[in-house]
C-alpha cells in the first residue's frame, strides 16, 4: 500500500502566496506578548472576514536581516498594520528597536513608500512621560515618507483596559479595509459579527514513565554561542545578603549570580534577565484549582494531527513536561486575567450562572465590574478562578488561552565586570504587598531571590536560567567627563556598578573626572543600602561628592530632586563642561520629578527662557548625555 505523501509542514506566518490576493503584513514589536496577541488576533479575523486577501503576521526581528533589506522589502508592502510597545524611557521593545533604529535615524527618504497604506496601533501605558512615543513616531514618519495613513494611531493604554482600546481601534479599522479588501463584486456583508474562537493547542499525554525524564531544558541550555531570553545560561546563586536593617519593615536583597565559566558576560551598565519560577503555594492552588495532577506528563502542539496548523494565534510552545512543572515555570498565574482569558473560562464553566457571569464581565456591558472587581482590585487568575469553580478549562486552552506565559524579570546589574568578571550582582526590592481585595501579593521574582539558597550556605544552590540584555546606559569613554547620577531606592543599582568600574579604571592609572551621586531612601537607620561602600567610594576618589535624601526622618520629605535643587550651580557647570546626567529609578513618579527639576535648574541656572531650556535638554537627551533607565 502506497501511502499519500505527508502534507509538508510550513509554519504559515512563511507561506509566500502568489495567487493575485492583495497582500497584508502585520508587524509586531512585542516585549511581553501583548502586541503580538494582538497581531495574530487581527489576523484571524481578518482571515475569516476576507478570503481576498492574506495576512501574514511578521516579528520585525525577522523580517529583514539588514536595513538594506528592510528598505528594499518595506518598499514592497502595500498595506501594512503595525503593533508597536513602548517601553522603559520610550524605548522600543527588543524585536523592534533594529527597526526603529534604522527607521527613525536613517538618511532622509522622501516620498518613497507611497504604494503604503498602514495602520499602527501602540501599546503604551500613560502613567509615564512617552505615552506610546514609539507608535507615535512611526506612525508620524509613515506618513512623512508618502504612506497612507488608513486610521488615527490606536494609543493603548495598559494604565486602563488594552484589550478595549485595541477592540474600538479595529472597529475603525474593518471599514476601511472593506473598501480594500473586498472585490467589488463581494457581495457578503459583514452583519453576522465575527467571534475569536477560543485558541487551544493540541495535548498529547504521556506515559507516566516518560515523566521519569521531566523536561530540564533550561538546565541543558548552557552552551550556546549566544544567550537571550529564548536561550538563557542557567546560574548558581552565589551569594545572598539582606540589605535592609533589622529596624525596617521592608527587604532588599543583595543577589549575585555565579558565571563564572558559562561564556556568559556583560557590561557595567546592562540588565540581567532572570526567568524565575512560581512559588511552591501558588503552584499547588492552581493544582488545586484545575483539579489534575501535578505528575500529568504532556506535550502541547500547535499543529493538528496531520501536520497542518491550527491556527496562527497560539503562543509557541514549551517542551514536554509534567504539569507541575508547566505550572512553575511557564504560567503566568498572580496577573489579573485578560478579558480573552474569561472568554475561555467562560467556555469550559460546567456552571451556565457561572459562565453568563465571566462572559458578562468580559463584554462591553461589563466594562465598569471589569475594571474595579479585576483591575482595581488586583485579583489574580488564581482568585478569579476561585470565585467561578466549575470553570475548569483542559490544559490545551488553559496554556493557549487562559495563563500567559510567565515573563522573565529585568533588574539592572549593580556589578562592573572590571571588579566581578564572574559575578552579575542584582539589587531587588522585594514586593510584598497587600492588594485591595485583601490577597497578600507577593512578587514572583523578588520572593524567590529572598529565598534562593546560595552556593556558600549549600552546594544544593538555588539556580536560575539568565540572560544579559544590553543597554545604552553607559559611562562616557572618556573618564574626565564629568557625570552627575540620581538614583534613590533600587535606582542605585546601575550607579554601583558605575562606581565599582571608576574605582577600578582608577586603580589602574585613569584620571577620573569630577562625579556626583543623589541617592535617597527613607532613614538611614533602615534602608540605606551599600552605606559603607558608598563612603568608600567617596574615600577611594571613584565619586567626587555622594548627596543622600533621607525621606522619613524629619518632619518634611526630602527627596533627591530637593537635594539636586540646592546643587543647581554645581549640576549647571558640570552640564557646561559636557558632563553626563543618568537617572536610574521609579518612572511613573520619581524620573518625572527629577526630570522637571532638571528643567528648572537648567533655566535658572543658564538664564534660559523656556522654550532654549527645552530644547537644551532635548539635545541633552538626543546626543546621550542624559540618560536614563527608568521602569
Ligand atoms: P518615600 O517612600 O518616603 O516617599 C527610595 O524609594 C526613596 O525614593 C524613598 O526615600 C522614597 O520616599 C523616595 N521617593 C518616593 N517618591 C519619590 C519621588 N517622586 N521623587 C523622588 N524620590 C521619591
Amino acid at each position: 500500500v502506497v501511502q499519500p505523501p505527508k502534507p509538508l509542514i510550513v509554519k504559515e506566518t512563511e507561506v509566500e502566496v502568489d495567487d493575485g490576493k492583495k497582500k497584508v503584513t502585520i508587524f509586531f514589536g512585542t516585549q511581553t506578548g501583548t502586541a503580538e496577541g494582538f497581531a495574530k488576533a487581527l489576523a484571524e479575523e481578518a482571515k475569516a472576514r476576507y478570503d481576498k486577501a492574506t495576512f501574514k503576521v511578521v516579528d520585525l526581528d525577522d523580517y529583514a536581516a539588514d536595513d538594506d533589506e528592510y528598505e528594499e522589502k518595506l518598499k514592497k508592502e502595500s498595506f501594512a498594520i503595525f503593533f508597536l510597545a513602548t517601553y522603559g524611557d520610550g524605548e522600543p521593545t527588543d524585536n523592534a528597536s533594529r527597526f526603529y533604529k534604522w527607521f527613525t535615524e536613517g538618511k532622509e527618504r522622501a516620498e518613497w513608500l507611497q504604494n503604503l497604506q498602514y495602520a499602527v496601533f501602540g501599546l503604551g501605558n500613560r502613567q509615564y512621560e512617552h505615552f506610546n512615543k514609539v507608535a507615535n513616531v512611526v506612525d508620524d514618519l509613515l506618513v512623512e515618507q508618502g504612506a497612507k495613513r488608513l486610521v488615527p494611531v490606536g494609543l493603548g493604554d495598559d494604565d486602563q483596559c488594552i484589550e478595549d482600546d485595541f477592540t474600538a481601534w479595529r472597529e475603525l479599522l474593518w471599514p476601511e479595509l472593506d473598501q480594500l479588501l473586498r472585490d467589488e463584486d463581494d457581495t457578503t456583508t459583514v452583519s453576522t459579527p465575527y467571534t475569536a474562537a477560543v485558541p487551544e493547542y493540541r495535548v498529547v499525554f504521556h506515559d507516566s514513565v516518560d515523566a521519569l525524564q521531566d523536561n530540564n531544558s533550561w538546565s541543558n541550555a548552557n552552551g550556546h554561542a549566544v544567550y537571550d531570553a529564548q536561550h538563557p545560561c542557567r546560574s548558581n546563586v552565589a551569594v545572598t545578603k539582606e540589605l535592609h536593617t533589622p529596624a525596617s519593615d521592608r527587604s532588599c536583597i543583595h543577589l549575585e549570580f555565579d558565571i563564572s565559566g558559562t561564556g556568559l558576560s556583560y557590561e557595567t551598565g546592562d540588565h540581567v534577565g532572570v526567568h524565575c519560577e512560581n512559588l511552591t503555594e501558588t503552584v499547588e492552588e492552581a493544582l488545586n484549582l484545575l483539579g489534575l495532577s501535578p505528575d500529568t506528563y504532556f506535550s502541547i502542539h500547535t499543529d493538528k494531527e496531520d501536520g497542518t496548523p491550527l491556527g496562527s494565534s497560539l503562543p509557541p510552545p514549551f517542551p514536554p513536561c509534567t504539569l507541575r512543572t508547566a505550572l512553575f515555570r511557564y504560567a503566568d498565574l498572580l496577573n489579573s486575567p485578560k478579558k480573552s482569558a474569561l472568554h475561555a473560562l467562560a467556555a469550559h464553566a460546567s456552571d451556565p450562572a457561572e459562565a453568563d457571569r465571566l462572559r458578562h464581565l468580559a463584554s462591553p456591558a461589563g466594562k465598569d465590574e471589569y475594571a474595579q472587581w479585576i483591575i482595581a482590585s488586583q485579583r489574580s487568575l488564581l482568585e478569579v478562578m476561585a470565585e467561578f469553580r466549575s470553570a475548569k478549562p483542559p490544559l490545551g486552552v488553559f496554556f493557549a488561552a487562559v495563563a500567559p506565559r510567565l515573563q522573565p524579570r529585568y533588574y539592572s546589574i549593580s556589578s562592573s565586570p572590571r571588579m566581578a568578571p564572574s559575578r552579575i550582582h542584582v539589587t531587588c526590592a522585594l514586593v510584598y504587598e497587600k492588594t485591595p481585595a485583601g490577597r497578600i501579593h507577593k512578587g514572583v521574582c523578588s520572593t524567590w531571590m529572598k529565598n534562593a539558597v546560595p552556593l556558600e550556605k549549600s552546594v544544593e544552590c538555588s539556580w536560575a536560567p539568565i540572560f544579559v540584555r544590553q543597554s545604552n546606559f553607559k559611562l562616557p569613554t572618556d573618564t574626565k567627563v564629568p557625570i552627575i547620577m540620581i538614583g534613590p531606592g533600587t535606582g542605585l543599582a546601575p550607579f554601583r556598578g558605575f562606581l565599582q568600574e571608576r574605582l577600578a579604571l582608577k586603580e589602574s592609572g585613569a584620571e577620573l573626572g569630577p562625579s556626583i551621586l543623589f541617592f535617597g531612601c527613607r532613614n538611614r537607620r533602615m534602608d540605606y543600602i551599600y552605606e559603607d561602600e558608598l563612603k568608600n567610594f567617596v574615600e577611594t576618589g571613584a565619586i567626587s561628592e555622594l548627596v543622600v535624601a533621607f525621606s522619613r526622618e524629619g518632619p518634611t520629605k526630602e527627596y533627591v530632586q530637593h537635594k539636586m535643587i540646592e546643587k543647581a550651580l554645581q549640576i549647571w557647570d558640570m552640564i557646561s563642561q559636557g558632563g553626563y546626567i543618568y537617572v536610574c529609578g521609579d518612572a511613573k513618579g520619581m524620573a518625572k520629578d527629577v526630570h522637571r527639576t532638571l528643567h528648572t535648574i537648567v533655566q535658572e541656572q543658564g538664564s534660559l527662557d523656556s522654550s532654549k531650556t527645552e530644547s537644551l535638554v532635548k539635545n541633552l537627551q538626543m546626543n546621550g548625555r542624559y540618560l536614563r533607565d527608568v521602569w
